[in-house]
């Protein structure tokens, strides 16, 4: 008898015709996410779980998945499982990395080039019929290329982000726990700043950080306040790096020049004040969201839960412990 998966979300039709040729397969038929009760239900008998970014993989739905070997999450951020909690009851982990690199640090140039030049607020004055006509002072913005870049966070995507901001002729700084081999910062010609430094000197701020207890409000009021008045955050990792109560109410002070947010604190809410404000750019976490991409990501999932049946290690796992001893 073939093993059972349970997939949480309709994704890439060949990625899951690959996958059902050696396991049976439930997908969850609905468009909307399965609660915690709904895939805890499912779980019993299963030995993967496919889950995304947004389901709650708890330690108490870890334990109902008696037969689970694997939890592939078709994201490269997984904070939505409880990795410890997975490590101990010997279930593996992976992620999909690489795959979404590129595409994600395209929406933060999107990001950036969007608020700086109010393509939204153009494009709503248009369709709104307001347009009359050219003007010297219609819809005026701010330069991106030549600008200082902060990033925090110079992994894959940050490095992506980089390479990109290079073609801008930006000045690159970052900053990260520890400083980067001067080769990755000859690569990304960026220079090392400590993160008040970096915030301090940037006219564009992008997080690209995992979210984790260190991380969390890592972006809070202090550090807004050090922003110059001019300078724009720019959000595609994780909404709760940023506290965005204290976000709300530095663009209501006029502290920071703006913001572009792809990510937030309790989506898919997003606080009423940013909604009104025109110098926020709003996007409904689409970092990874092309077609190209979401396919690989699923065949990245798909080939973690088959090395699993084959009784392989998974090729992006996260916590190789559970294979020592
Ligand atoms: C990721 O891959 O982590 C994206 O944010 C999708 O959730």
């Amino acid at each position: 008898m073939k093993p059972k998966v349970l997939v949480t979300r309709r994704i890439s039709e060949q990625p899951i015709a690959e996958l059902k040729r050696y396991a049976q397969v439930t997908i969850h038929p609905e468009d909307r996410p399965m609660t915690a009760q709904e895939i805890m239900a499912e779980l019993p008998g299963k030995l993967g779980l496919l889950s995304m970014s947004v389901d709650p993989v708890t330690a108490d739905l870890l334990e109902a998945g008696k037969d689970l070997k694997i939890v592939a999450n078709y994201a490269v951020g997984y904070n939505n499982i409880d990795l410890s909690a997975a490590t101990r009851l010997k279930i593996a982990v992976a992620n999909t990395p690489d795959v979404l690199t590129d595409t994600t640090a395209d929406l933060t140039l999107a990001l950036i080039l969007g608020v700086a030049r109010r393509l939204a607020e153009g494009d709503r004055f248009v369709r709104a019929g307001k347009w009359v006509g050219w003007k010297p002072e219609l819809l005026l913005g701010r330069d991106v290329f030549g600008k200082t870049l902060g990033i925090v966070g110079l992994g894959r995507i940050g490095l992506a982000v980089a390479k990109r901001a290079i073609g801008f002729d930006m000045r690159i700084l970052y900053t990260d726990v520890k400083q980067a081999d001067p080769r990755i910062e000859e690569r990304a010609r960026a220079e090392y700043r400590s993160l008040p430094g970096l915030l301090g000197e940037a006219d564009y701020v992008t997080l690209h950080l995992p979210l984790t207890p260190e991380t969390t409000h890592l972006i809070g009021r202090e550090q807004l306040r050090i922003m110059k008045k001019s300078a724009f955050l720019i959000n595609a990792s994780r909404g709760p790096v940023v506290d965005e109560k204290a976000l709300v109410e530095i663009l209501q002070e006029g502290g920071i020049a703006g913001a572009g947010l792809d990510v937030f604190e309790e989506e898919p809410r997003v606080s009423p004040e940013l909604l009104r404000m025109e110098n926020v750019l709003l996007q409904p976490h689409i970092g990874s969201a092309t077609w190209e991409t979401r396919e690989k990501m699923a065949w990245v999932a798909v080939n973690n839960i088959l090395a699993v049946i084959r009784g392989e290690v998974p090729p992006t796992l996260l916590n190789p412990e559970i294979y020592v001893g």
